[in-house]
């Protein structure tokens, strides 16, 4: 399965959903098993992989994928056009990453839009990322997206303290020993779970 994670908005989880996705693949599909192909300029995958350890390989736009069967690409900010039009068409599924702020969601709808002009050519789903617990932005976000029939996937991930550290330390969430850090990745399981449906 090909999964792009691309968002046109920089900075709403994009690196973290990208390593987590291929985190959940690998556990559940096995060692060997998937490949995150980091095409960001910036290299926040690579170098999250290089500064500890992850269980799945994180290779550059250059570097060879090998033949691991699911493949989490994590794309560089504003893919467009003929860009967009052929992500949408190598991948299983695109996933667009938004937070719950308004900015967010207004540059989330252009891309939207845009998705949306490549007529049903593109499966893709909204995820609420860095959802605050303590008040009701990522619901009130989720039901104005949903009154503009906006695709979204059912589980969303709350802002944990924890995915930094698990940055810092080049590790996933999983492995971090922090309060609330287990229900990080547990947001993350859920949304893979609904992923994997799009094979
Ligand atoms: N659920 C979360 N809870 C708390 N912090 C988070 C969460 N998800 C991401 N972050 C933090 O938010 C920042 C941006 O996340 P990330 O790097 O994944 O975004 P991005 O979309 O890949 O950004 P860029 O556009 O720069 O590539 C990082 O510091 C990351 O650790
Ligand atoms: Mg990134």
């Amino acid at each position: 399965m090909i999964v792009t994670v691309t968002s046109h908005k920089g900075g709403v989880g994009k690196t973290v959903t990208s390593i987590h996705l291929a985190a959940f693949f690998e556990k559940k599909f096995g060692e060997g098993s998937t490949v995150l192909i980091d095409t960001d300029p910036n290299a926040s995958a690579l170098e999250w992989s290089e500064r500890g350890r992850l269980p799945f390989p994180v290779v550059g736009p250059e570097g060879d994928p090998g033949d691991e069967e699911h493949v989490i690409l994590d794309s560089q900010g504003r893919l467009g056009g003929d860009d967009l039009e052929a992500a949408a068409e190598d991948s299983d599924l695109l996933v667009v990453p938004t937070t719950p702020e308004a900015l967010s969601l207004n540059a989330l709808m252009l891309l939207v839009e845009e998705l949306e002009a490549l007529r049903g050519n593109a499966e893709y789903r909204v995820l609420l990322t860095m959802v605050p617990w303590w008040n009701r932005s990522g619901a009130n976000a989720r039901k104005a997206l949903e009154a503009e029939d906006v695709p979204l996937l059912k589980g969303e991930i709350r802002r944990r303290e924890a995915f930094q550290t698990a940055a810092l330390r080049g590790v996933p969430v999983y492995e971090v020993n922090e309060r609330r850090a287990q229900q990080g990745w547990e947001d993350y399981e859920k949304v893979g779970r609904q992923v994997v449906k799009f094979r």
